[in-house]
């Protein structure tokens, strides 16, 4: 029997569980015989992972307009829709993503204030209207999640800061509102589960609802 593949995203603001349950939910779903792929935004391709250093360790990040980073965002995506996801998908597999557009509704449209519908056009433009079946919103207060990845390495090798790090609370906020909104909106697609629960509880409800929905 052919396991038909699902596109399942992880959102949420950082700190929030994303890496740790898309792992332990890699290994669920590849128990239940699936091939699974999976994917971060941005990168997940060549061209993307070089669009990725420029927007998180770029010299001019401070100078770095929001509808540029938008765009930056968008051109990654684009690339990795036609050049991972789509073949993926073809092929069979799930794909796991780590972030996908409504990251940029909540971040760029909320947070940056470009304008939410804006920005969701010009996701509908770079993905050609490739959606998640399944999306988890990993709900939880900015300022928890900031602990928790204070208490964890950084991901740049030359200890530079983070610049997508350095946003201040009232930014988070609007991206936290942005994200429920986007749950609130289609409900058929995403999951909330509030992020301040163990990891162990996380998952466990992530893979209900998952078996629920698609089993
Ligand atoms: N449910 C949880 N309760 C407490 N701590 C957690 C929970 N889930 C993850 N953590 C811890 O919080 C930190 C951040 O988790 P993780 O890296 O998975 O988050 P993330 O959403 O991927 O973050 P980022 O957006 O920065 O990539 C890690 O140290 C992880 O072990
Ligand atoms: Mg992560």
């Amino acid at each position: 029997m052919i396991l038909r593949g699902k596109f399942i995203s992880f959102e949420g603001v950082e700190g929030v569980g994303k890496s740790t349950q898309i792992a332990r939910f890699k290994a669920f779903l590849e128990a239940r015989g699936h091939t699974v792929a999976f994917v971060r935004e941005p990168g997940g391709t060549e061209l993307g992972e070089d669009v990725r250093k420029i927007l998180k360790f770029a010299d001019y990040g401070d100078r770095m307009s929001a509808e540029a980073e938008a765009l930056l965002f968008s051109a990654a995506r684009a690339q990795l829709v036609r050049e991972k996801l789509l073949p993926a998908l073809a092929g069979g597999a799930c794909v796991l993503a780590d972030r996908f557009t409504d990251s940029s509704v909540a971040y760029q449209g909320a947070g940056r204030g470009l304008g939410e519908k804006k920005i969701a056009a010009m996701n509908e433009f770079a993905t050609g209207g490739l959606v998640p079946d399944f999306t988890v919103l990993l709900d939880l207060d900015p300022e928890i999640g900031f602990a928790r990845t204070r208490s964890r390495a950084g991901e740049s090798a030359d200890g530079k800061a983070d610049r997508m790090e350095t946003f201040p609370r009232d930014f988070y906020e609007r991206v936290r509102a942005a994200y429920l909104r986007l749950a609130e909106a289609n409900p058929q697609r995403f999951f909330v589960v509030d992020a301040a629960l163990s990891p162990d509880e996380v998952f466990e409800k992530i893979c209900a609802e998952y078996v629920r929905r698609f089993a």
